[in-house]
């Protein structure tokens, strides 16, 4: 029988929710022969399989990729993302020094004062794009401070990113990897620059920092590189993507202009609502079995977190935004050992921005219809429309 998902057409990747019911209803685990991957879409399936260390984002026996494709592969291959134990334990400890509750919650006035300042200048100027004015910004600006990005050369780290994160949809087009390619020889050799300009003069930022404990040089690019990218590519789709299901339901973004004491639990049910990060893949390192299906060493599974997200057998009415919900264990932010880094500094973002556009722009609405970004993966919106 055929699948309804299908990455590839534009119906899906508008709504890819209905299809996630579908694969649900139908079984715990599919095989997807377009990508060569099981597919897996329960929340309980997808939690166990993330703390499985059956599983794991390397494998050495990987197909080798095309040589002309290595800038991207040396890049990607040596951040902590795409790295296993010991060397994954190694750097994220290093590097998790710098994202602790703690630390972030010192960065709270910087980043309210940035978000206020960016919805100030939108309201300012009567409304405009969401995703350009506030979205994008935002979370670039405060990850490009914290390692110490000059401000004249952050304009490139969005195409960068944007272009580098192309090789994360479900089979990029030889053109996609192309701009990847490229993006990642430019921000390698950007990044490598800036490395040596903080050897010769640290300053007070997380490069520096990097720079004084043990990284290999690879590991250093990488890191920077990562942090960067995470650091804002899906903070902008879920801010985004947040509003745009506010939008949809004015009922539930009348209630919390109302009570803004609804701000913890909306920024949770958006991000689960509409999971800006639909999928996650893991490759099998020795023999498992998911409900009697068994799934070989070396084969790859994609998990579904759009689909985990609207689990009903973890939330109660899995289709209806409730701003008020408590009983949330999303799974946006993955679990196990790569559970997001970031978390804290994402929520503090979200919030500050939602909190910025609900009380210095209580008339936002919508303009027109915004257009989506055609990525499955990276779920996003090229452009949100909005008077004020
Ligand atoms: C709403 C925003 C964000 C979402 C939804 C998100 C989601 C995720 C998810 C799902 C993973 C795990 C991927 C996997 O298991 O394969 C992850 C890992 C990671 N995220 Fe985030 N993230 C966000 C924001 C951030 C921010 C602001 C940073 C800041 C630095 C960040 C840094 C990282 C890093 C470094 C990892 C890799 C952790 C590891 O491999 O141990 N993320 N993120």
């Amino acid at each position: 029988m055929d699948l309804a998902f299908d990455p590839s057409s534009s119906g899906f990747v508008a709504d890819p929710y209905p299809a996630y019911t579908e694969l649900r209803a139908r079984g715990r685990v599919h095989w997807y022969e377009p990508t060569r991957q099981f597919l897996v879409p329960h929340h309980a399936d997808v939690s166990a399989l993330l703390r499985d260390r059956r599983l794991g984002r390397a494998y050495p026996e990987r197909p080798v990729p095309p040589a002309w494709q290595e800038p991207f592969h040396t890049l990607n291959d040596h951040g902590m993302l795409d790295l296993e134990p010991p060397d994954h334990t190694r750097i994220r400890r290093l590097v998790s020094k710098a994202f602790t509750p703690r630390t972030v919650e010192r960065l709270a006035p910087y980043v309210q004062g940035l978000a206020d300042e960016l919805v100030d200048r939108l309201v300012a100027d009567g409304g405009g794009d969401l995703v350009a004015a506030v979205a994008e910004p935002l979370p670039v600006a405060v990850i490009a401070q914290m390692l110490g990005v000059p401000e004249e050369d952050r304009p490139a780290l969005r195409p960068w990113s944007a272009d580098i994160c192309g090789m994360y949809e479900l089979n990029p087009s030889e053109e996609a990897a192309r701009r990847a390619v490229r993006a990642s020889a430019e921000f390698s050799a950007y990044l490598r620059e800036l490395i040596a300009a903080r050897r010769a003069t640290p300053g007070d930022d997380l490069i520096s920092g990097l720079i004084a404990v043990d990284l290999g040089e690879q590991e250093m690019v990488s890191t920077c590189a990562l942090l960067l990218n995470a650091g804002h590519e899906a903070t902008v789709n879920a801010t985004v993507n947040g509003w745009w299901a506010l939008f949809q339901h004015p009922e539930a973004l009348a209630a919390l202009r109302a009570d803004p004491a609804l701000l913890p639990t909306a920024v949770e049910e958006l991000l689960r609502y509409d999971t800006p990060l639909q999928l996650f893949e893991r490759w099998v390192l020795e023999d498992i079995e998911v409900d009697g299906v068994p799934i070989p060493r070396g084969a790859e599974v994609a998990l579904l977190f759009g689909s985990a997200n609207r689990d009903p057998a973890v939330f109660a009415d899995p289709d209806t935004l409730d701003l008020t919900r408590r009983d949330n264990p999303h799974i946006s932010f993955g679990a196990g050992i790569h559970y997001c880094l970031g978390a804290p500094l994402a929520r503090l973002e979200l919030t500050a921005t939602l909190s910025a556009l609900l009380t210095r722009a209580p008339s936002l609405t919508l303009a027109a219809t915004p257009r989506r970004k055609p990525g499955f993966v990276l779920r996003g919106l090229e452009s949100l429309p909005v008077t004020v």
